[in-house]
């Protein structure tokens, strides 16, 4: 038995602009997911092969496939596939109404089903990309370590400094199709709008960093088993958690959101949903957000792993190309640039440095984000959703990962640049004592390390000289 009906294929087909005899079709790499099922249709056409892709939200019709691992399974959303079903075919349709190149082609939509047709992209994704060259990286640092002459090595380490330079050629690649995307979305943002997309709330937000500071509490305690428990922990302890997730959410609302920079974002940009012919994937995230937030996104994601003091340019990159206006940039004259000579003469000094403020207070919720998640997965899972990441078959690396996440978050919260960074003179010195005392009253860290805050200087980069002077400081920060 099938499940795909050959006169919804034939409309999809025809849809696509090819048409319509089909000799006949195969259903293959049927990827059971969390919300739905994604397939590849191989279509036989008297001699011409096509493809098509399906996501299909109705799990049900592949109930008994195999390859639905218990972790998966266990992992898997919650939320309703059909509201799922209808907010992404709705901003798809959109999506290829306001531009051609920025998303898959929907073909057709089989209601009974809730099953999506659309484009086969044949290009891999950025991840897989980065991936192949991560691979290739790790495996000649291995060679080096086995090499007795010079001359050998350093060979080895111009092909590293070549692979590593391909990589950043992707990812700002990717950071192009991401402003690209951006703007398409937001030229036409009542367009969107007018679909009823998820908007920006602060009860939400609120419940969420709830649920983020439930969960690294859950995570960093082995006595605590479930959330329940943790509830009870704090109970015990007169800790009332909605206070510091108010707190977080009051600052994140305003800070972040509090102006014209409120925007519409994909909200799940990892480089797993960008291919490499530009097309971006997976809109069941879309929503109202801060215009820097899938930037940010896309720049933390293990995969992507950029050093920190790169972000400037990177961010200089994205702006640049926001604010040039349907004009073709020729990519060559901006590889001549020099990041100063973006900030000064195309993006301004003022703009750029408010911007690189908000992109590091969405940092920081992503920070929160990442630990929260890190926290919730075993390290089991982690090895499991990472396990074509060479990078993370070594243990130690993994845990350095997240090691320096949570320092990230508690060493912007807790020192002296973070409390001035924060806070600025709008807020009262109080909410970073709470976070404190929130931290270290839950055991989460024993205690901060006073000399932690000349980690910071009291201006220019947070990040000069953190990498090296952090890993002394793991840990004791780490409880
Ligand atoms: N149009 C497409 N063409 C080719 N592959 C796709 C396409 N859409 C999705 N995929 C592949 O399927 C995976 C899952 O699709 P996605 O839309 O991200 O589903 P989910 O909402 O379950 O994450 C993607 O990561 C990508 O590898
Ligand atoms: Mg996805």
């Amino acid at each position: 038995m099938s499940r795909i009906y050959l006169e919804d294929l034939k409309l999809a087909v025809r849809q696509s602009g090819i048409d319509t005899t089909i000799e006949s079709f195969r259903e293959t790499n049927i990827k059971k997911r969390g919300k739905a099922v994604t397939s590849i249709i191989e279509i036989d056409k008297g001699g011409n092969g096509i493809k098509i892709f399906s996501k299909c939200y109705d799990t049900s019709l592949y109930h008994g496939i195999r390859g639905y691992s218990p972790l998966e399974k266990q992992l898997s959303d919650e939320l309703s596939t059909e509201e799922s079903f209808d907010y992404e075919k709705k901003i798809l349709r959109t999506l290829n109404d306001v531009d051609k190149n920025i998303a898959p082609i929907l073909y057709s939509v089989v209601e009974s089903q809730r099953r999506i047709f659309m484009e086969y992209i044949e290009d891999r994704s950025l991840q897989w990309k980065f991936i192949e060259l991560d691979k290739e990286i790790v495996g000649l640092e291995e060679e080096i370590k086995g090499l007795k002459s010079d001359k050998d090595s350093s060979e080895r380490k111009n092909e590293i400094q070549n692979l590593k330079r391909q990589k950043e050629y992707w990812v700002k690649k990717g950071i192009d199709y991401i402003a690209r995307f951006k703007k398409a979305c937001n030229n036409n943002d009542d367009r969107f709008r007018r679909l009823g997309i998820r908007e920006l709330s602060k009860k939400e937000d609120r419940a969420v960093f709830e649920d983020y500071l439930l969960r690294i509490l859950l995570y960093s305690n082995d006595n605590l088993k479930n959330i329940e428990n943790v509830r009870s922990f704090l109970k015990d302890k007169g800790i009332n958690i909605s206070v510091y997730s108010s707190e977080l959410a009051e600052y994140f609302f305003r800070e972040v959101t509090s102006d014209e920079e409120i925007a519409l974002i994909h909200g799940d940009m990892g480089p797993h949903h960008v291919r490499l012919n530009g097309k971006i994937i997976d809109f069941d995230e879309f929503r109202e957000g801060s215009y820097y937030y899938d930037l940010v996104r896309f720049l933390k994601n293990p995969f992507v792993n950029q050093p920190e003091r790169k972000i400037p340019a990177y961010l200089a990159n994205y702006l640049l190309k926001e604010l040039t206006n349907g004009e073709k940039i020729d990519q060559e004259e901006i590889e001549k640039l020099s990041i100063e000579d973006i900030v000064n003469d195309i993006v301004g000094r003022e703009r750029f440095a408010s911007s690189l403020k908000r992109f590091y207070d969405i940092n920081l919720k992503e920070d929160i984000h990442i630990a929260a998640v890190l926290r919730k997965y075993s390290p089991k899972a982690i090895k499991f959703f990472t396990r074509d990441h060479p990078v993370y078959k070594s243990k130690k690396r993994l845990i350095d990962w997240r090691l320096d996440d949570i320092n990230n978050i508690l060493n912007i919260l807790l020192s002296d640049y973070g409390r001035e960074y924060l806070l600025r003179d709008r807020y009262s010195t109080e909410t970073i004592e709470n976070f404190r005392s929130f931290f270290e009253t839950t055991g989460l860290i024993r205690s901060v390390p006073s000399d932690m805050f000349s980690l910071f200087g009291k201006e220019g980069n947070p990040d000069a000289n953190k990498d090296k002077r952090l890993k002394n400081h793991k840990n004791k920060i780490y409880a």
